[in-house]
Formats: C-alpha cells, structure tokens, sequence
C-alpha cells in the first residue's frame, strides 16, 4: 500500500492554543503588574516566530523579546505591534535595523547610548551581568553610568534595567540567590530614582523556582512552548507541548536475521522482523546521534529506532507492530494512542535540552498551525 493523500513526509504540527495557555498559566504564577514578556528569537523556539508571537500575545503576554534585530525586523513586518526588546548583542548595522523597527535594545556602554542618540533616539534596557559571563557589565558602577546618561540623553529613554541567571534551572544551587541579590542591589535603588525603569530578570526556571526573580517583568520562553526548563516532564507542571513532529511509514520490508538497515550497519537484525522506514532525518532535524537511540511511535506503539539516522531516512524496527502499514503516521515528538515522545526524552537521548531539539528543526520541515486540532 502507498500513502495516503494526507501523509506528510515530515510535518511539525504547532498547537496555537497550547501556546496561549501556557501563556497564562505561567501569568498565573505572577503578582499583578508584573508584565510577561514572550521569548520567541530563534524562529519562537523552532515554532515559528510570528504565529508563537501573536498566540503568547492572544494568551496574556504584553511583550516580546529576541535576540537578533532581524529577528524583530521580520516581527513588525508581519504587522506585530506589541512592545518588543532585541536582547542580544548590536553590531551599529544591527542597531539601526533594530531601532528601525522600533524595538528595545541592551546596553551596558555609554558609547552604545550615544549610538542610539546619534541614530535619532530611541528606548534602552541597561544590562548587569551578575553571573552569567556573557552580555552585560560586571561593573555595577558602570551600569549605573550607562542607565544615567540613557536617562539624561533627550531622545533616549531608560526603559529598562536586566540580568540574566545562569543556574535558574539548577534547583538548590546557590549561585541563583547570589546572582539575585546582586541585581536587586543594583537595580532597586536605580527604579527609585528612575520610576519608569522596568526590571526584569527571570527566565521560566526563575519564573517558578522564586517569586523574588519576578520584578517588574519575566522574560519566558520555554515554557510558553510547552517544554519544561528544568528538562523533566511537562505536564508535571501543568506545561502542554506545543510541537508535534512526525513522518509517515514510506516502506516496510522484511529483514531476516543477518540482513542490516542503514550506513555501516549499524543494526543488523537478530530475528526476522520488519523494519519501517520513515523519509525524515538530520536534514530535517533529527540528529544522528538518535541512531538506535530513539523511539517512534506507529499506531500507538513505541518502537526503536533502528540503525544510522541518515539524512532523509530513519528505520525503525516494526517487528512488535505486525499491523503497521505503509502510510501510517509515524509521531518523532508528540503522542499517539496512550504513548508519548517528549522533547525532554529526546533531549536526554542526546544529552542536550529541550531548548535544543525544537530549535533545531529544520527549514525544511514545515510548520502547520492549528488550535487544539481545528486549522488555525
Ligand atoms: C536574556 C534571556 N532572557 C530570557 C530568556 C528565556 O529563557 P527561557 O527560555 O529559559 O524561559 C532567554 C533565553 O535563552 C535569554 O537569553
């Protein structure tokens, strides 16, 4: 039997409404007034950008945040209109783009708030690396000098004032707290003297693991997905995946012990079964390295991935699942019957993050939108 006219090769199906109560189940978490700011760079976390978007927005979220300024370039040119922040770093090319697109930037040099002066003004969040070594100034000093001459500046506005936790993820770790109190230390008296400067540093994790991390603002993006930042199960805490990938069964063959599957044989099989190959591999996004280190679920039942993920194909070891036929959906990431494939369980057979594997999905695969099953 062939395929059915619905078979999809490699489909990444995205739950729009999942997005929006996740959405508000995270501002469940939060006192009122403090805003939730919707993470969605890198593509929405491989969701889709601009649908992720206007789902956290529909869900409750009032900002957004990314980490490129072409990233918010492409948000405002889909008509989005929401507040939104470009958190990452600005070469003065990216600058313009970002400021063009009437987004927030990062600073932490004053010379980086005479660019935004120099370009005709526009809104800066000053950022205090309190740990995380990455952006921002170490120098608590010097954030201040940076959020005074944003202040000062006619046509700049200090809009806002930011850290970033490294370990929020990392239940019991102290470093958490230290990284806390070094923000709130610096950040409280600046919004005493500068009111309109929002603070904002939590992620998801800082989200739920302390409400102290929640200032005026959280920055979320993981969960708003449905994937869980501490890399355990989502709907623990009451997160629903947005993400669903799947194939579909494009052959089956009978395989007699001895006789292999993919490049360098790396399975060869030890009893007669059946394999099923699937037309979905690391061109798509999923990773080598699941070679024979993955289940896939074909009617219902979880089956091994067998032998090397190549490209364009993986094979999966059918013997357990004599119905299965040609055309059968084949789910990567989401459920099928009773059975489920998380992205966490993806993540652990890599030794990775869920943040990982979504984003590394590939442009090849596309994205089809839907709210709790009804084409959105
Ligand atoms: C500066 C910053 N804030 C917030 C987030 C959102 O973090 P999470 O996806 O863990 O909620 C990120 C994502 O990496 C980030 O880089």
């Amino acid at each position: 039997m062939t395929a059915g006219p619905t078979a999809m090769r490699a489909l990444a199906r995205v739950n729009l409404a999942a997005i929006e109560r996740n959405v508000a189940r995270m501002g469940r978490e939060l006192a009122g007034g403090v805003a939730l700011c919707a993470v969605v760079k890198a593509d929405g976390y491989g969701h889709g950008a601009q649908r992720a978007a206007r789902a956290a927005l529909a869900g409750g979220a009032t900002w957004l945040a990314v980490a490129a300024a072409d990233e918010a370039a492409a948000l405002r040119a889909a008509g989005i209109d929401a507040p939104l922040l470009v958190m990452g770093a600005l070469t003065p090319g990216e600058l313009t783009v970002a400021l063009d697109a009437r987004a927030d930037v990062v600073a932490w040099e004053e010379d980086f708030v005479d660019a935004v002066a120099a370009h005709g003004g526009g809104s800066v969040h000053v950022k205090l690396d309190s740990g995380m070594g990455r952006l921002g100034t170490r120098d608590a000093d010097q954030a201040t000098r940076v959020a005074e001459a944003a202040a000062g500046a006619a046509n700049v506005r200090l809009a806002g004032a930011m850290t970033h936790f490294a370990t929020a993820d990392e239940r019991g770790d102290a470093f958490f707290g230290e990284q806390l109190e070094r923000f709130a230390a610096w950040a409280e008296p600046l919004r005493n003297k500068h009111p309109q400067t929002a603070l904002h540093a939590a992620n998801s994790a800082a989200t739920l693991r302390d409400g102290a991390a929640h200032f005026d603002m959280v920055r979320l993006g993981v969960s708003i997905y449905g994937l869980d930042p501490f890399g355990e199960d989502p709907l623990a805490r009451e997160l629903q995946p947005a993400l669903e990938l799947s194939s579909y069964v494009a052959a089956l063959k009978a395989v007699a012990p001895g006789e292999s599957a993919g490049y360098g044989r790396r399975f060869v099989a030890e009893r007669e079964t059946h394999t099923a190959t699937l037309p979905i591999g690391y061109g798509d996004g999923v990773r080598r390295g699941l070679t024979n280190n993955a289940d896939v679920l074909i009617g219902g039942l979880r089956l091994p991935l067998v032998g090397t993920v190549s490209m364009d194909n993986v094979t999966v070891d059918a013997g357990a699942a004599p119905a299965a036929a040609c055309g059968d959906e084949a789910v990567l990431i989401g459920a099928q019957g009773d059975e489920r494939i998380t992205a966490e369980e993806v993540a652990r057979r890599l030794e990775t993050i869920n943040y990982e594997v979504t984003c590394g999905l590939l442009a090849r695969v596309p994205r089809v939108y839907h709210r709790d099953g009804e084409p959105a």
